[in-house]
């Protein structure tokens, strides 16, 4: 039984936390918050307890941590709960700094730590299955990715300030994407950006509609696209194309019901945002983890590794935005 103690009573620590609490493997101990209210509104859904930060890194009856607090957070707690001991499944990014996220690597290798990174959009059972048959070589040797991901609404462009922009906050998922489809490291990052749907995102000194190529040492080319806005719901689309053919995921809508009339067809709308269109990834992630903390696999995949590159790159296509030029990646 792993005994869980989750960090951060928001958005994704809920989800979390009723996937703990699912699992006969795992159990949920406690939940800690900045808020003490949040932790004990979380715990008592769940029959666990609320608790500090530090109580749970303390705690001997905690196996494990799931960090879910804000991202100024997550290296630190992922140094404490390491070096206490704890298995930690830690919500991306792992920090905004590439040096931060070295130095936490280093304590993590250190104690011989498991940590897992919260890249959920691998658990997504089309997207699994599309990697999956890429692996099998359904379409022989890669030669482009292409991933589209585009948010519903802008958010306020006062979390644009504080979110190190759109390459890190939102494309960071993307980047994990086409590293996972690619099996490759890119080496070299070409970006555009331009604040299109909100004047105040533009102010704030971001982009809100951006696109990426990037290159391997081999020379096989992965394109991302991003928006902050689509009119017709969460946009979240994948192809590998290569030398036998073509993979594609498409969006999931929220039914399979069409109508078909003389003007033509129309589907119902695609799934509106993240915690609808990947409720099962966030499940299938966790479950993994805890499976891996069960069995004594010390290294699960997406590791701190995969948190370091997929940053790596976000520097990369930010710097690349900013100068006009492409950007080496070492
Ligand atoms: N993988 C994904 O798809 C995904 C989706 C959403 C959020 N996230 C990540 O999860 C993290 C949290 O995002 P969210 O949307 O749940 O935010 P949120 O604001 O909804 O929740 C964060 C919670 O953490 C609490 N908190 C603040 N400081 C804390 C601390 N030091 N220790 C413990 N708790 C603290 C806050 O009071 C709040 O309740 C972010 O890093 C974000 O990037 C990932």
């Amino acid at each position: 039984m792993i005994r869980f103690g989750v960090l951060g009573a928001g958005r994704i620590g809920k989800v979390h936390a009723r996937t703990i609490a699912s699992n006969p493997k795992a159990k949920l101990a406690y939940v800690a918050d900045a808020m003490p209210k949040a932790a004990e509104d979380l715990a008592a859904m769940y029959g666990a307890k609320p608790a500090t930060v530090d109580a749970i890194m303390a705690a001997k009856d905690v196996d494990a941590v799931l960090i879910g607090s804000p991202t100024g957070f997550h290296a630190e707690q992922i140094q404490a709960a390491s070096n206490n001991g704890k298995a930690i499944m830690c919500e991306k990014p792992v920090s905004l700094s590439v040096e931060k996220i070295h130095e936490t690597l280093k304590v993590v290798e250190k104690n011989k730590s498991t940590l897992m990174i919260g890249f959920n959009r691998r658990f997504d059972p089309h997207f699994a299955e599309l990697e999956s048959r890429l692996r099998k070589g359904a379409v022989g040797a890669i030669e482009i990715v292409t991933v589209i991901s585009r948010d519903p609404a802008p958010p306020p462009a006062d979390y644009v300030k504080g979110s190190g922009g759109l390459y890190r906050d939102m494309m960071i998922h993307d980047f994990d994407m086409a590293r996972f489809l690619m099996g490759e490291e890119f080496v070299v990052v070409n970006a555009l950006g331009s604040a299109l749907v909100d004047k105040a995102i533009g102010e704030a000194g971001d982009v809100d509609t951006a696109a990426v190529q990037m290159q391997t040492a081999s020379g096989r080319i992965a394109v991302i696209t991003n928006s902050r806005r689509a009119t017709y719901g969460y946009d979240q689309r994948m192809e590998v194309h290569g030398s036998k053919g073509m993979l594609a995921a498409r969006n999931v809508h929220n039914t399979t019901v069409e109508l078909h009339n003389a003007e033509g067809t129309l589907a119902d709308p695609v799934q509106n945002f993240f915690l609808e269109r990947y409720g099962q990834a966030y499940a299938n992630e966790l479950n993994t983890f805890i499976t891996a903390v069960e069995s004594g696999n010390r290294d699960p995949r997406p590791s701190g590794f995969d948190g370091l590159q997929a940053q790596k790159l976000a520097d990369a296509a930010t710097e690349s935005w900013k100068t006009g030029k492409p950007v080496k990646v070492s």
